[in-house]
């Protein structure tokens, strides 16, 4: 994907240094906003004044912990999280979030864990540098979501290859690829769908997840993706009604 970094309108200082610095990283164009002609399949990374945001064919990307927000008060009124159930956390756990995406469980997760930590790993560069540039910079309306991104170390990384090079061991291991068969009902993936890895996860990468497991494997998917039959789950937990569950390996 052809990327380039630019900022928003009428940029201050502080934005202008910031892009250049970014598009250094990225080994990509930094364009100013004046001079900027956008083509179509080339994504956009645009420094704005308090975010950094992503833009590709008219789809807006930038970060916003507003699903976690929302699932933690279900949580609070009585409601069940199957994900948090499926973890079965104590609250001093390691838990390796293989597919980051935009960071909602990882927050979720972070904060069950008031003495552990989450490694979240992301594979798109895009998605990863908004994710983890959004979570330092954000002025936090909450103060527990604050207190929770300071508990995830966020890195680029291939999961796949990941679990297979990695000498440690987490407590759990946690992968929520994309959608075998998407439900577009979500528009937080909608969002992320234009830039995100599509790669599915098969039973040799459980296997692998299994080995650097101490507790517990959990796979999110709909129930009616194929990895529910090509994988014999301990359990597998979930809402009939929102269509997604979750495969739980107890170690
Ligand atoms: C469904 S989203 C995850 C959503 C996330 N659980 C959340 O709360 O926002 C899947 C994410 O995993 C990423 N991904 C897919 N395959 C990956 C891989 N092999 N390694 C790392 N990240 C991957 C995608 O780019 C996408 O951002």
């Amino acid at each position: 994907m052809r990327m380039i970094v630019t900022t928003s309108h009428k940029p201050s200082r502080q934005q202008v240094l910031r892009a250049l610095k970014l598009a250094k990283r990225l080994n990509v164009k930094y364009v100013s906003r004046r001079h900027l002609v956008s083509r179509k399949g080339e994504a956009l990374l645009i420094v704005e004044s308090d975010k950094i945001s992503a833009l590709k064919d008219g789809k807006r990307l930038f970060f916003h912990p507003s699903l976690a927000i929302i699932r933690r008060a279900n949580i609070r009124s009585g409601e069940r999280d199957y994900l948090i159930e499926s973890l079965n956390l104590r609250g001093n756990e390691r838990v390796l979030d293989c597919t980051l995406g935009l960071g909602s469980e990882a927050i979720l997760i972070a904060h069950f864990l008031p003495n552990g930590k989450v490694i979240g790993l992301e594979n798109s560069t895009l998605i990863e540098i908004i994710v983890e540039e959004g979570m330092k910079h954000m002025k936090y309306s909450q103060k527990w979501v604050e207190e929770a991104v300071k508990r995830i170390e966020i890195f680029k990384a291939d999961y796949k290859e990941y679990i297979r090079k990695t000498k440690e061991k987490f407590d759990c291991v946690y992968v929520d690829p994309m959608f075998e068969h998407p439900s577009y009902n979500s528009s937080a993936i909608n969002c992320l769908r234009p830039f995100a890895d599509n790669s599915t996860v098969d039973a040799n990468d459980i296997e692998i997840m299994k080995r650097i497991a101490k507790k517990r494997v959990v796979v999110k998917a709909r129930w009616n993706d194929s990895i529910f039959e090509r994988y014999d789950f301990d359990h597998v937990i979930g809402s009939p009604k929102s269509g997604i569950g979750y495969g739980v390996i107890v170690i």
